[in-house]
């Protein structure tokens, strides 16, 4: 596991397309770039003998901390990797002093909320709002 190097884009570009993580309004790769301009060291890749396999991006603001595009390859899945990818990223935020992490899940998505339940998430009370500042396309 290692932080993401630019040379990666396009690897975890196809990544987040076979995870079905892109949409529409979401440009992945003005993602990709806003992320190197902020807390880079947070936006990791995990690296197999054949290849880029997973990643993860996440973010402390000061209060919370945010974890987005988690994602591990199809033919990837089910040995741990997106455990570590994210007990990674819970070591990295702590260290910053963070004290929570947070992250959204697209509704209906039973599989990863299970996920999330096995690695001692739960669901939060609260509504999850947005609006966007900067349109993509
Ligand atoms: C969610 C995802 C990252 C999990 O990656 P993974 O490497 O397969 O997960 P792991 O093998 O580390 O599994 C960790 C635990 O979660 C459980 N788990 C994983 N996928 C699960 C599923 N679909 N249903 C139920 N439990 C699941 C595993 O049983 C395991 O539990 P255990 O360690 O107690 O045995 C992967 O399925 C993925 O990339 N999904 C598509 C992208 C996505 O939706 N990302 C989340 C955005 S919020």
């Amino acid at each position: 596991m290692r932080p993401f190097h630019a040379s990666d884009t396009d690897a975890v570009v196809a990544l987040w397309q076979a995870s079905e993580l892109t949409r529409p309004w979401n440009d992945p790769r003005k993602d990709i770039a806003r992320k190197l301009t902020t807390q880079p060291e947070l936006f990791l890749v995990a690296e197999t003998d054949s290849g880029l396999r997973g990643a993860v991006m996440a973010g402390y603001d000061g209060h919370r901390g945010w974890v987005n595009y988690l994602a591990v390859d199809p033919s990837a899945r089910g040995h741990g990797l997106g455990r570590a990818l994210m007990a990674e990223v819970e070591q990295r935020l702590e260290a910053l002093g963070c004290p929570k992490v947070n992250l959204q899940i697209r509704e209906g998505n039973e599989p990863v909320m299970e996920f999330y339940r096995a690695l001692g998430y739960a669901r939060d009370g609260a509504v999850s709002f947005g609006k966007r500042l900067i349109a993509d396309s």
